[in-house]
């Protein structure tokens, strides 16, 4: 034994032959453990060898299961046994694959073969996950592979384990592959289980040699010894989303009072329903990373719409089901018999359709899908729905409600001719449904447009219709006649000018109609890797028709977390460049200012201001419009984003003022004009420093009517620390 060779012994396991592949693995192993034997899986399967007496098993298989299958599932019981008392499992290749024969997890890799790799190959850890044993000695990137032809590989792709976490996703050359998901781990009773799918071939030697033996030695010496991380990103309970925020606390772009997911991915808010006293907020999350893909539901629940708890996640694909690839947005209500029930999108392969599942407990965070799903078997074939690379019918997203004597149901789609379309169904159950026709076409017919999360909203003299087409969220005030299906537009708007998309409401116990969007990320897929998560909700806004237009408002309630209240002394008059620096700091305030412009004059709020001005993001009004200037919002490239620009000419008053009301959270910015309209920014200072505020005039001067500026209450029990 070599010093430095790992103190471990190690049953190198395998099915009858052994490869040229497997060969060179085990004389690899012999020289890097202290005892290395081969264990063919009958003998563990007979009892013959007891694995009791190895620190940890590896199997490393470069040829496909099939043949083998039978005999890894025969040494399912002892494997298991094993692992419950503490022993540790290494699967590499395409003994990845093995996982479901051997009783580790029901959802074994989707994508399995052998290919090509043009570049070098290799891994990057999930952020959550730097720390890891597995990846001592590395840092955020890593090729363990060189160039090379007829790699045989097994990882998860379109699905994700049902227990186990994702460690790591796969590189090619410098570029990511997020939605390739290599390096997995499992913790079975006192046991661990770790799968590493790709990029560690011992019988070709080449460049890359000396990364996959450290990433093999870590991994054998975490199966193997006694300090495997408890951590988790799999959470199944408050304390492990806790752990998984806790984690995230020192990233002063996260939100401190905006709800986002303990980590990973979020989009849109679903299943948006008041019920026994708690506001349940539902939301499509991604536990393998910050990337969208393997869609779950999220869920959190509050009682005052400000203070948030996690609860475990709702809903998962199931490997047999409709929904086997995604549970994609849908909605909640409340059946005749009292039963809550969610109606979501299913997508499997290239088909996505409606589903439904029943709430099995009073806190709604147990689901039973319903045998039947999906509950309507095909898009409607008297209109012609736009089929993509993607899916044969672009048909999803849910909105339902009760009138007189049935349910009405809209779904999103697209046309095939180009727009997007939103179809209405009438059902006399939950589980019924006959097509009644296109309750809304677009007219603007871009190719490949799909009206996504469509809502229909009533407040008795009008309705409102939205969508999302991709870009933005579109609003229609008017009327919809269920009969012969159709919706009179009398007004026409953009919910939101900026980073906002697939809003859902729900009616509070008062009444009003509370809306939440997800607020995207304005930066890359690799700084969204590198930050461990992604998305957050808006603020609940209130929104009502009132003199036949749509009004926007923040929700009553988010005025209770209003903490120190900024005292401006002197008078709120601004002469032209005149600049002034408010007492704010840690990037969670609120700013409500009503302003009033000299001819020629722009007000300016400067915010994400670092000491020296080098990073600050400008918010500007100039009568026409107000504009969010984030072209140095960040030293970071990745973090510089567009200008944003929201219309305002015609919401001034008679009296020349524009009201203002600024929420500034992390990362986050939400403006809300004139209660009318909304724009929402990301903007992503490198510098935890970046947190000034200050109020200026240019080219004349501007007078603030009014100005009010509060630090607001952090609302998670683990929410961003503040950078006082
Ligand atoms: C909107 C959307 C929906 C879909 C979901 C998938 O952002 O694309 O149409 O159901 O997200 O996550």
């Amino acid at each position: 034994m070599d010093s430095l060779s790992l103190p471990l012994r190690i049953a190198c396991l395998y099915a009858t032959d052994r490869s040229v592949e497997q060969r060179a693995a085990h004389e690899w192993c012999a020289d890097a453990v202290a005892t290395a034997d081969r264990v063919a899986l009958s003998d563990v399967a007979d009892g013959t060898v007891d694995l009791a007496a190895y620190d940890a098993a590896w199997w490393h298989r470069d040829e496909p299961l099939d043949d083998v299958s039978a005999e890894a599932a025969n040494c399912a019981g002892a494997l298991s046994a094993y692992l419950e008392d503490g022993g540790g499992l290494l699967l590499s290749l395409r003994a990845l694959s093995a996982v479901e024969a051997l009783g580790v997890d029901p959802v074994a890799p989707d994508a399995v073969g052998v290919e090509d790799h043009p570049n070098p190959t290799g891994f990057a850890p999930k952020a959550l996950h730097a720390a890891h044993p597995a990846f001592e000695s590395f840092g955020d990137r890593a090729h363990t592979d060189p160039a090379a032809q007829d790699r045989p590989y097994a990882r998860y792709e379109a699905l994700v384990p049902e227990r186990g976490q994702v460690l790591a996703c796969a590189l090619s050359g410098d570029d990511l592959l997020a939605g390739r998901k290599t390096l997995v781990s499992w913790r079975t009773g006192e046991g661990a289980v770790f799968g590493v799918g790709a990029n560690v071939v011992f019988s070709a030697e080449g460049d890359e040699t000396a990364a996959r033996d450290r990433l093999v030695r870590n991994l054998l010496a975490t199966a193997g010894g006694d300090r495997r991380p408890a951590f988790t990103d799999r959470y199944t309970d408050g304390t492990g989303a806790t752990a998984l925020r806790e984690a995230l606390a020192d990233d002063h772009h996260r939100p401190a009072y905006h709800l986002a997911a303990p980590a990973n991915w979020l989009n849109d808010p679903n299943g948006l329903i008041h019920h026994d006293g708690r506001y349940h907020l539902f939301y499509q999350y991604n536990p393998a990373g910050p990337f969208h893909g393997s869609i779950h539901w999220g869920h959190a629940t509050s009682e005052d719409l400000l203070h948030w708890t996690d609860r475990p996640v709702a809903l998962a694909p199931s490997p047999d089901g409709p929904d086997r690839d995604g549970c994609w947005s849908g909605c909640a209500v409340v059946d005749g018999d009292g039963t809550p029930t969610l109606l979501y999108t299913g997508g499997r392969g290239r088909v996505q359709l409606p589903c439904l599942a029943t709430a099995s407990d009073d806190g709604l965070d147990a689901w039973v899908k319903d045998g039947d799903n999906p509950i309507i078997e095909a898009a409607p074939d008297d209109v012609a729905v736009l089929e993509t690379d993607d899916w044969s019918a672009e048909f999803r997203d849910h909105c339902v409600w009760r009138e007189g004597d049935a349910w009405y149901q809209l779904i999103g789609a697209g046309l095939q001719d180009g727009g997007g379309v939103v179809l209405l169904y009438r059902g006399e159950t939950l589980r019924e449904w006959e097509y009644v026709g296109p309750l809304l076409v677009d007219e603007d017919d871009r190719p490949e447009t799909v009206w996504e999360c469509p809502e229909l909203l009533d407040f008795g003299d009008a309705q409102v219709l939205h969508v999302s087409n991709y870009e933005e969220t579109r609003y229609f005030v008017g009327g919809a006649d269920l009969r012969s299906p159709g919706f009179s537009v009398e007004r026409a708007g953009v919910l939101d000018y900026g980073d906002f998309y697939a809003p859902q409401s729900l009616r509070a116990p008062d009444g009003r109609s509370l809306t939440w969007g997800w607020v995207k990320e304005a930066r890359g897929v690799d700084a969204q890797w590198r930050a461990g998560w992604s998305g957050a909700m808006s603020l609940p806004r209130e929104l009502d028709v009132a003199g036949g237009e749509l009004r926007q408002r923040p929700a009553a309630e988010l005025a209770a977390l209003r903490d120190r209240r900024v005292d401006l002394a002197a008078s709120l008059h601004l002469a032209a460049d005149e600049r002034r620096t408010l007492d704010l700091s840690g990037n969670a305030y609120e700013v409500v200012a009503e302003i009033d412009l000299e001819p020629g004059a722009t007000f300016e709020l400067g915010l994400f201001e670092s000491p020296a001005l080098s990073e600050r993001t400008a918010v500007r009004y100039d009568g026409d419009a107000v504009v969010v200037d984030r072209s140095r919002s960040s030293h970071d490239p990745a973090g510089a984003a567009h200008e944003q620009r929201l219309p305002v000419a015609d919401l001034v008053g008679s009296d020349g003022t524009l009201s203002l009301h600024a929420f500034v959270d992390g990362s986050i910015l939400e403006l809300f004009a004139n209660e009318r309209r909304c724009l929402t920014s990301r903007v992503y200072p490198t510098r935890a420093d970046a947190d000034g505020v200050s109020l200026s005039a240019r080219g004349g001067d501007v007078a603030l009517r009014s100005f009010d500026a509060w630090e607001l209450e952090a609302t998670f029990p683990a929410g961003r620390s503040r950078t006082e």
